[in-house]
């Protein structure tokens, strides 16, 4: 798992890189702005509820390996009741037609966002090798660690304009997402190091990580697009560009 661990860490490094991160970086932009992908991401954040709970926990668990998932699913898999709550403080809780919600979670600028949670569930659900699940984990935890420490920093600033916490996009999130599987283990890094793989498992988890972070990338560089192309206060409805709002109210 070693080497596996490794290309995990080095696509870390190439995801932190991406375009994506740089916008979240670019203080010249409202700080609302450069979050305003965030209704967009619904599919992804409502799915991951489902993903912990049918797909990744199995209770009772028959292994020390499980039962280290089902505590990460347990933490993980509410973490979209924060998701709602930032929805929420952000101003995204206005009333709208059912059917225009519908179009809006299911449209074409969500798609990539939709295929990320596609792939995950099309990869683990029948997935009979609890080390691929663990693989794949392990990829999704490398990319949220760090995506949400660029994220929460923005959430700093957001947080000047609306005197309040931000759960999802925030610190305390960030906290929880340590870059490897949350359980309750001194030493989960050493534990995953020490596992040991065979060389069929080994060549199935390096093309796992990859599309991991190949969908990941993908969604993080629609959400760009979609924040680049939606008012913050509008996200919903008008599509156009939007340099008038570049600038920090
Ligand atoms: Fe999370």
């Amino acid at each position: 798992m070693e080497e596996v661990l490794a290309l995990i860490e080095e696509k870390k490094h190439e995801f932190a890189q991406g375009p994506f991160m740089k916008f979240l970086q670019d203080k010249s932009i409202d700080p609302r702005q450069r979050l305003a992908w965030g209704p967009a991401f619904a599919p992804f954040a409502m799915s991951f509820k489902d993903f912990n709970k049918n797909v990744l926990r199995k209770e009772p668990s028959d292994s020390k390996l499980q039962e280290m998932i089902n505590q990460h699913s347990y933490e993980d898999g509410r973490h979209w009741i924060w998701f709602l709550q930032d929805m929420k403080i952000m101003g995204y809780d206005n009333p709208m037609n059912y059917t225009d919600m519908l179009k809006f979670l299911w449209g074409e600028e969500t798609q990539k966002v939709r295929k990320m949670a596609y792939d995950l569930f099309a990869i683990c659900t029948f997935e009979e090798d609890i080390l691929m699940k663990l693989v794949v984990i392990e990829s999704i935890e490398a990319t949220g660690n760090v995506a949400l420490f660029e994220i929460a920093k923005v959430a700093k600033e957001l947080q000047q304009i609306t005197k309040q916490c931000h759960p999802y996009f925030g610190e305390s999130h960030y906290a929880k997402e340590s870059g490897h599987i949350q359980a309750s283990m001194d030493d989960v890094e050493d534990y995953l190091k020490s596992i040991q793989l065979t060389k069929p498992q080994k060549k199935k988890a390096f093309t796992l990580v990859e599309k991991v972070f190949a969908d990941f990338t993908e969604a993080m560089d629609e959400m760009l697009v979609f924040a680049q192309k939606h008012p913050y206060d509008l996200p919903f409805t008008t599509t156009r560009n939007i340099n008038q709002s570049r600038t920090a109210a």
